[in-house]
C-alpha cells in the first residue's frame, strides 16, 4: 500500500511509478505471447537485438487495429482479453494501490475472454482506435522500436481523449533513459483538469466521408492554451526503470509514449483502472474539487513528500 508521502507524490505531480509492481514472471510470459504473434518470416528476430532497430520494412507493415506494425511503433491489442494479461495488470497490487487511490470497491473488472480494444476498428478511416471502443482488457502490448539514426525530435504531449480514471504502463523488460518510456509532465493534471469542459470525457466531431476535414476530439481555447504553456515551462519526468516497474498516472496528465534513442525495444502493457460510476460522472463539468471522485485517503493527502521519493520517481525538476 502506499504511504503517506506517495500519495502526496501523487496528488502533486499526477504519476506515481510503482517499482516491481508487475510480476517478473508474467512479464516474461507477456512477452513470449507478444513474439508468437511476429509473422515467422518477419526480419525482427526476438534474440537479435540488432534487428529491432526500426522502423519496420513496408514488407513488414500491418494496419490492422488489433496489431499495428508502422513505423516505430508495435502495438498489439489482440490478446487483449487473455487471462494472462489480465493476471498481468489486474493484480492484487496494482488493484489495492487503485482502491487507495480511487475507493474500495469502484473499479470495473476486466472480462476475461471480452473483447479487445481494436475489435471495432479504428475511429475512422486511418484514424486512431478509441481505447475505450469496446474495450474489456488492457489496452494492449506497446513496444517503440530504437529509432536508430533517426534524428532527434522534440518532445510532443497530449492527453487522453476517451473516460478512464486512473492509467497505468507497465514496464515489461528494462527500459533505459531516453529509451522511449512513457514520459510525464509532472503538475499538469491540476492545470489540465480545469480546461476541459468535461469531467472525464470530451466533446467530438463526427467523422464523414464526404467531410473529412474536421474529425475526432475538440479541445477547448483554454486546453490548447495550456499545452502550449506546459511544452516551454516543465520539464518533463521520463519514467525509465526496470521490467515490473509500473507508472499510474492521473487521468488528465500530459504525456508521450517517449522517443526511443536506445538500442533496445520499448516493451510496454497499458491499461486503464475504470470506476463503476464513469458512466454517470464523465459528462458532469469539472468540479471545483478535482479530488471529489477520488479517496478519502487521497483527499486528505497533504503536500510534502522527501528528496529521496522524488529520486525515486525520476523527477529531475520540482513543479509548483
Ligand atoms: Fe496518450
Amino acid at each position: 500500500m502506499l504511504n503517506s508521502e506517495q500519495l502526496a507524490f501523487f496528488k502533486h505531480n499526477g504519476y506515481l511509478i510503482i517499482r516491481g509492481g508487475l510480476d517478473a514472471q508474467l512479464c516474461a510470459e507477456a512477452q513470449d505471447r507478444m513474439w508468437q504473434e511476429l509473422p515467422a518470416d518477419s526480419l525482427l528476430k526476438r534474440h537479435d537485438p540488432a534487428t529491432h532497430v526500426g522502423p519496420f520494412r513496408q514488407q513488414e507493415e500491418s494496419f490492422s487495429s488489433l496489431h499495428l506494425r508502422s513505423g516505430y511503433r508495435w502495438q498489439q491489442r489482440q490478446f487483449g482479453t487473455e487471462q494472462l494479461m489480465i493476471d498481468l495488470v489486474f493484480n492484487p497490487t496494482l488493484c489495492g494501490i487503485a482502491e487507495q487511490l480511487l475507493g474500495a470497491n469502484t473499479l470495473r473488472t476486466p472480462v476475461v475472454g471480452g473483447t479487445p480494444m481494436g475489435t471495432v476498428g479504428p475511429a475512422w478511416p486511418g484514424g486512431p482506435v478509441d481505447p475505450a471502443m469496446g474495450t474489456e482488457g488492457v489496452r494492449g502490448i506497446y513496444c517503440t522500436l530504437p529509432y536508430g539514426d533517426k534524428p532527434r525530435e522534440p518532445d510532443a504531449c497530449h492527453t487522453d481523449g476517451h473516460p478512464f480514471n486512473l492509467g497505468i504502463v507497465g514496464l515489461l523488460s528494462d527500459v533505459p533513459a531516453d529509451g522511449g518510456a512513457f514520459k510525464v509532465w509532472p503538475g499538469s493534471h491540476r492545470r489540465l483538469y480545469p480546461t476541459f469542459s468535461m469531467m472525464y470525457d470530451q466533446p467530438r466531431i463526427p467523422y464523414y466521408d464526404h467531410l473529412p476535414t474536421h474529425k475526432g476530439i475538440l479541445h477547448t481555447p483554454e486546453y490548447c492554451a495550456e499545452i502550449v504553456c506546459l511544452l516551454e515551462d516543465t520539464t518533463p519526468t521520463d519514467c525509465w526503470g526496470n521490467a515490473g516497474d509500473v507508472v499510474l498516472w492521473h487521468h488528465r496528465l500530459a504525456h508521450m509514449a517517449g522517443h526511443n534513442y536506445s538500442d533496445v525495444m520499448r516493451q510496454a502493457v497499458l491499461y486503464d483502472f475504470c470506476k463503476t460510476d464513469l458512466d454517470v460522472a464523465r459528462t458532469i463539468p469539472p468540479d471545483n474539487d478535482m479530488w471529489r471522485d477520488w479517496s478519502e485517503a487521497l483527499q486528505e493527502a497533504g503536500t510534502d513528500y522527501s528528496a529521496d521519493i522524488s529520486a525515486d520517481q525520476n523527477l529531475t525538476k520540482l513543479c509548483q
